[in-house]
């Protein structure tokens, strides 16, 4: 790390301290990640570019890991809960949370990038979904219907309104094509804290009655199969794929609830 870098206090500890703060942020927190969340987006539009047979998930991490340093952040997963690598890459049948490694993408690839910046104090994470190379026409399809249920998400979001609709719009979108959406991993909370202990689901939950407030910031990011929503972790403790081996898309945004609805914080 270069000097200067304000390191988050989980980094060398087995966990983070839990959250037990409020979900609704203070203006200036809000600003503060308007900051991380643009530096969070813009890591992702820098290694766009470079996405091609060939190329490994550890060169990519390596350059998200410079980006991010470079602009006076510091890359959340690094050291989180003990991840070793500064941002998730996730290849087909993997949902999340897979590590960058040797392995050079193949033609046809889905691949999941998601990064988190913490900057000043703050976190923004965000999550895109890429073909590598000439994608088939399944994929290509729910790569860009996982993205269009993300955007059906936001707009629904509005102070007043259910947590709960949030799912039942990406659940119901996805329902229509036949797929699958992960419920083992959730959109969070995420401030100060990167997972505060807000729970965002992805599907729906009628018994789930937390209102929408004004001020809230938090994740979506649907995790969407070609084929059944089950998961499992792979022996290094990090590594979610579906037990039926279909691909698997997500998109991630960090929101915050204004007065008339969701303003996107990871966006240029
Ligand atoms: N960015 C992921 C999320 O959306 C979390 C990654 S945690 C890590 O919540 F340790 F795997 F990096
Ligand atoms: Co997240
Ligand atoms: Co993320």
């Amino acid at each position: 790390m270069p000097p200067g870098i304000i390191l988050p206090s989980y980094v060398g500890r087995r966990a983070p301290e839990p959250y037990r703060g409020e979900d609704v942020q203070s203006p200036e927190v809000i600003e503060r990640m308007r900051e991380a969340g643009r530096l969070a987006h813009l890591a992702l539009e820098e290694v766009q570019p470079m996405i091609a047979p060939g190329v490994t998930t550890d060169a990519i991490d390596a350059v998200i890991h410079d980006f991010i340093c470079d602009h006076g952040g510091y890359p959340s997963p690094l050291g989180y809960r003990g991840y070793p690598k500064s941002c998730c890459t996730s290849v087909n049948e993997v949902i999340c949370h897979g590590i960058p490694d040797l392995r050079p993408l193949e033609d046809g690839d889905l691949l999941k990038v998601d990064v988190t910046v913490f900057k000043d104090g703050v976190h923004g994470d965000n999550c895109m979904t890429f073909g590598v190379g000439e994608l088939d026409q399944a994929s290509t399809d729910l790569m860009n219907r996982t993205r269009e249920a993300l955007e059906r998400a936001i707009k629904a979001v509005q102070p007043g309104r259910q947590l709960n609709v949030i799912g039942r719009v990406i659940e119901s979108y996805a329902s229509r094509f036949g797929y699958g959406v992960v419920r083992d991993y959730t959109g969070h909370g995420v401030h100060t804290a990167f997972h505060s202990g807000l729970i965002i689901l992805h599907y729906d939950q009628p018994g789930v009655d937390t209102v929408i407030a004004e001020g809230m910031t938090f994740t979506i990011e649907p995790m969407i199969t070609l084929g059944d929503y089950r998961s499992h972790v792979l022996k290094d403790g990090w590594t979610v794929v579906t037990n039926d081996g279909s691909r698997c898309a997500q998109w991630e945004q960090t929101i915050v609830v204004g007065p008339d609805g969701a303003e996107v914080l990871t966006a240029p």
